[in-house]
């Protein structure tokens, strides 16, 4: 039986994706059904599918539905179309190498499968989709037993966005020690930092642990400092959408300066993702390129009315790079690796 998720997977007939629509939680549990590329990449643009690991997903299966529609007749048109779709959804967001990376695995059926026609394709790229999600669920229960080793019972832990369960597939990566150990009977205290502009903390974060059953406190970006000073914070633990080679981590915007506060305070920064988020072809964080969003999201979101002036001017960077000297660890499904990362990161590889 192919494993599934609820939050990303194939309709009954296997012609479109049914996603939960991430921008309405979590207030809205509400499904969406995406047949085109065109909406398909308005998913990934407005956060409906969101996470690193997540868009992975989503864009293997998307692939195998979009296969679906094309030129069955004639290989050549076949191909032609299938990578020019690819190349339209791995435009739709730019710093999560997870986007890419599935995207490539789609592609690289066709490639090392010159011989077949197109019909002969459509059951490999759904196991090549299918592939994805399972190794994904793998990989986040590993990283989320090897984040637990970590804790104690009782300790705190501070995470920023959401790098929980709808991020990926199962567990999630960030908060995936809480919500195991939370299956295993052990008692944490989780802080959510907020995270604005989008709240993905408070939207997201807040709410799968409170569903899994966590002790979660939900604070402002700007109260990590004194929650880290009054001495709830044991560790932080935050997800990545892309790691360069020397350990330099770009995750959502604030999370460097999670990072430089948990430094001041002594306490142990950690990033978790599955090896898939690594990218051994980036040198450093320099080489990570950082989406920006529209201004709007700052002045006129969640508010009844806007709480900044008409037209002001804004900056909107939706990630930021945490330098690699400020992490403790980078957790992955093969283990912990430790600075030097150069090398730690390299041999996850070999
Ligand atoms: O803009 P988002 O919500 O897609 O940003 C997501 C994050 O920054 C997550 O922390 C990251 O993708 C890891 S998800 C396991």
């Amino acid at each position: 039986m192919p494993q599934t998720v609820d939050h990303v997977r194939l309709s009954r007939d296997g012609r479109a994706l049914v996603i939960l629509d991430q921008s309405r939680l979590p207030n809205h549990s509400e499904y969406i059904v995406l047949a085109s590329a065109e909406a398909m990449y308005e998913a990934i643009k407005s956060l409906r599918v969101r996470g690193a690991p997540a868009i992975g997903i989503f864009a293997g299966f998307a692939m195998y539905v979009l296969a679906r529609r094309m030129d069955m007749n004639s290989r050549a048109a076949f191909d032609k179309e299938f990578f020019e779709k690819s190349a339209y959804l791995n435009s739709s967001r730019p710093t999560a190498v997870n986007l890419s990376w599935a995207l490539k695995r789609m592609e690289g059926v066709l490639s090392a499968h010159g011989e077949l026609s197109p019909g002969e394709l459509l059951p490999l790229l759904k196991a090549e989709a299918q592939a994805i999600l399972d190794e994904d669920i793998a990989m986040c229960k590993a990283i989320s037993e090897y984040g637990l080793s970590l804790l104690k019972e009782g300790d705190g832990v501070l995470t920023h966005c959401n790098a929980g369960p709808i991020a990926t597939s199962r567990y999630g990566t960030a908060i995936g020690p809480l919500i195991l150990g939370a299956e295993k009977g052990i008692s944490f205290r989780a802080f959510a930092d907020e995270t604005r502009p989008l709240l993905q903390g408070a939207r997201l974060t807040s709410y799968e642990l409170q569903k899994a059953g966590v002790d979660v406190t939900l604070i402002c970006d700007n109260m990590a400092s004194i929650v880290m000073k009054n001495g709830w914070v044991q560790y932080c633990f935050v997800g990545c959408d892309r790691v360069a080679a020397n350990g330099d981590a770009a995750n959502k915007i604030g999370t460097s300066g999670v990072a430089i506060l948990a430094k001041h305070y002594g306490i142990p920064f950690y990033v978790l993702g599955p090896t898939s988020t690594v990218d051994m072809n980036c040198p450093d964080g320099e080489h990570i390129e950082i989406e920006l969003r529209e201004g709007s999201e700052i002045r006129e979101k969640w508010y009844s009315e806007p709480m900044a002036p008409e037209g002001v001017k804004c900056y909107n960077p939706a990630f930021d790079v945490t330098d690699h000297e400020l992490i403790s660890g980078i957790i992955t499904e093969k283990g912990i690796c430790r600075p030097p990362y150069t090398e730690s990161l390299k041999k996850l590889f070999e």
